[in-house]
């Protein structure tokens, strides 16, 4: 099997690095990247589950650029549906009808959800959120937990981090994920003062196992927001439509006051939306907030079918169908090699690690193998998967994990 090289990708970060802050910043960053040069840093086009970087080189992407594709690239219900309101204009003097037809259109899909406002990142939303539930409480602090990510807001970062000042996170309390006892804790070590409760629908962070709710998890902590008059607010920033279109409580069964969705919502194109009950409307309509770019109709014509595409084919549940069929494979062909390959969170977002080597060095290896030979993994973030992968990437994938699996073993076994 050939094995990629990345010339063009690294003569360009060189070049990038004098003219940009880290050459390429956040999420894109090749520092979590290891053995960085395994890796391509610059994408030049995307068709269906795959793309093809700088040098030419195609990869199956299990990484949807970080979450943002989901029908699969350059999908052209989606890339129609934006061209033509690009070509009429996408930026006017005043929002374009297809706002109103994708409020609507949300408000009827998304479970127990009475209108919809639209941004362009996640954290826009998540800190609107936030503001929303500290408007309609009059009280200052929010319960998130550690290791949550909402964004890159100065209130959602964790002490520590650079440009930061202790004002910005004295109201925020971070419990443990799954642990209900905390969040009674909080609540009674802080009475009357907690406006609003905010977690993703399971917990995924970096390094570790991602982990599904505990029993009972999210029904209790719905019940304490709502005596305690505490705002909830789901962020789906990651998993919204990945898990069930309803939106992921009803996955996991329970009601939130507020939800926030971005990544798959458009397909790569950029909008996110904040959703909410009745009861925070007219809140919602006394905080100001809005940017330059938040009322384009290219974006929200490209959610609009996105959705209706997504919902028409019951995408999570193709999606998480296919992520179990590839997982399953993978899982059985690494432990043919004595490995043993752990996977947690979803299968339609999984995270994996290689368990023999808690370093996690001989998983970052595996990974860089795979992915020089065309399966884009990371080994330090969850996975995704679109409604793009096929069969035949599934099995390709296989092949490319048990050449990768021969590799790591010479090397480490
Ligand atoms: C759960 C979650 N919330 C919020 C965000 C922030 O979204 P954005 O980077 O679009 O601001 C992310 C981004 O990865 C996320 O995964």
């Amino acid at each position: 099997m050939k094995t990629y090289s990345y010339k063009k990708s690294h003569a360009l970060f060189n070049r990038a690095a004098k003219v940009i802050p880290c050459g390429i910043y956040g999420h894109f960053s090749p520092a979590p990247l290891i053995p960085v040069s395994d890796y391509p840093f610059y994408a030049s086009r995307g068709k269906g589950s795959r793309f093809r970087d700088v040098d030419g080189n195609e990869f199956i992407d299990y990484m949807c650029a970080y979450g943002p594709m989901v029908l699969g690239y350059n999908h052209p219900k989606v890339e129609a549906a934006a061209a033509k309101y690009q070509k009429a204009g996408s930026c006017l003097m005043g929002p374009s009808p297809v706002m109103v037809e994708l409020a609507e259109y949300m408000v009827d899909l998304i479970s127990g959800m009475d209108w919809a406002f639209f941004a362009k990142n996640g954290g826009d939303v998540t800190n609107y959120a936030a503001m929303i539930a500290r408007s309609a409480t009059g009280r200052k602090k929010i319960v998130a937990i550690s290791g949550g990510y909402h964004g890159v807001a100065p209130w959602m970062q964790a002490p520590g981090h650079h440009g930061l000042i202790e004002e910005d996170y004295v109201n925020m309390i971070r419990i443990r994920w799954n642990r209900f006892d905390e969040f009674e804790k909080a609540v009674k070590e802080n009475p009357g003062q907690i406006a609003g409760f905010i977690a993703s629908p399971y917990h995924h962070p970096t390094f570790v196992d991602n982990e599904l709710p505990g029993d009972g998890y999210w029904q209790k902590v719905q019940a304490l927001c709502n005596k305690e008059g505490i705002v909830l607010i789901i962020d789906d920033v990651r998993c919204g439509f990945r898990l069930d279109m309803r939106g992921s409580h009803v996955y996991f069964g329970f009601e939130p006051d507020l939800v926030c969705f971005c990544k798959a919502i458009a397909n790569g194109h950029p909008i996110s939306a904040l959703m909410g009950k009745n009861s925070l409307k007219s809140e919602a309509a006394r905080v100001f907030y809005t940017g330059s770019y938040w009322f384009q109709s290219a974006p929200m014509a490209a959610a609009l079918a996105t959705l209706k595409e997504l919902r028409r084919i019951n995408g999570p549940k193709i999606m998480l169908e296919r992520g179990k069929k590839l997982l399953d494979g993978m899982v059985k062909i690494a432990a043919n090699h004595g490995f043993t390959l752990k996977v947690s969170g979803a299968p339609s977002m999984p995270y994996l690690r290689i368990t023999d080597d808690e370093t996690l060095m001989l998983h970052q290896q595996w990974c860089a193998e795979c992915t020089k030979r065309g399966a884009y993994f990371t080994s330090h973030h969850n996975w995704f998967i679109s409604t793009a992968h096929t069969d035949a990437d599934i099995k390709r994938t296989w092949d490319i994990v048990d050449e990768a699996c021969k590799v790591i073993k010479k090397q480490y076994m």
